[in-house]
């Protein structure tokens, strides 16, 4: 039904999304990842091509495409950062709804890491366990609030998963960080075990830069979610 209502008045935007957990390879089996299904990203490249957008989709999800969505598929944060800085080129949105790693295991052992290794001088095994070494992986939407401004000056959109806690609920938690990001909007989304995470609905607060306005939404489902964002996104354009 909010598809149906909303008509095609996103014709002629060209978007980005980005979407699901970034996987970070510790040898060829193993990586280091999160709980993101990619649902919400998704959600969100469906609703702007059933709007009439041009979508391109950066995604390390398996989910199945939505239908006349380009998708460029991704497993690393480095590699959604290359593929979103280039799809962001003549873009008027992009919204970063990926799970991006923060870290990334230091070194990469191109062949599997084994259990046990020999020691060297007496031939005994070394039955230690190893340290993983993290590195910081790049802000990749400080990045592209940065880069604003040049070329192209696309409408950005964060994403921000919260819970509150001792110190400050779930929306200071979302002002705090939209101040810090400096995006055009922040989507705050609560979260907890279970809540969430692979789950079909969603509720989340829509912040807008320079602005005390909050859009609540929810509990509504990820698509619902969706076209509540392509609404704010189209009243800043
Ligand atoms: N993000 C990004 N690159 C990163 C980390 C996050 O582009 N390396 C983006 C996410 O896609 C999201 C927004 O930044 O749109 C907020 O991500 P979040 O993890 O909530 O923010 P952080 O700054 O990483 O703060 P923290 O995890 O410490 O809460
Ligand atoms: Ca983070």
């Amino acid at each position: 039904a909010a598809a149906g209502r909303k008509g095609q008045d996103l014709t002629g935007l060209r978007v980005v999304v980005s979407a699901g957990g970034t996987r970070e390879p510790l040898d060829p089996v193993r990586y280091l990842g999160n709980r993101s299904s990619g649902k919400q990203g998704y959600a969100l490249a469906q609703a702007a091509a059933d709007r009439g957008a041009d979508v391109t989709l950066v995604s390390s999800s398996s989910l199945p495409v939505p239908a006349g969505v380009t998708l460029v598929p991704v497993e690393t944060a480095l590699e959604l950062q290359a593929a979103v800085t280039d799809a962001v080129r003549g873009a008027d949105v992009v919204v970063m709804a990926a799970a991006v790693a923060d870290f990334r295991p230091a070194a990469y052992a191109d062949h599997k890491i084994k259990k046990s290794h020999e020691a060297a001088a007496d031939g005994s095994a070394d039955e230690s366990a190893p340290v993983v070494t993290l590195v910081r992986n790049p802000d990749i939407l400080a990045g592209l609030v940065q880069a604003r401004g040049s070329a192209t000056t696309p409408v950005i959109v964060g994403f921000a998963a919260e819970t509150g806690d001792g110190e400050a609920s779930v929306l200071e938690h979302g002002r705090a960080k939209l101040a810090r990001k400096d995006c055009d909007l922040l989507v705050v989304n609560e979260v907890g075990v279970g809540v969430t995470f692979g789950q079909d609905d969603n509720t989340v607060h829509i912040l807008e830069r320079g602005t005390d306005h909050v859009t609540d939404i929810g509990p509504a489902t990820k698509l619902e979610v969706a076209h509540a964002v392509w609404d704010a996104v189209t009243d800043l354009l």
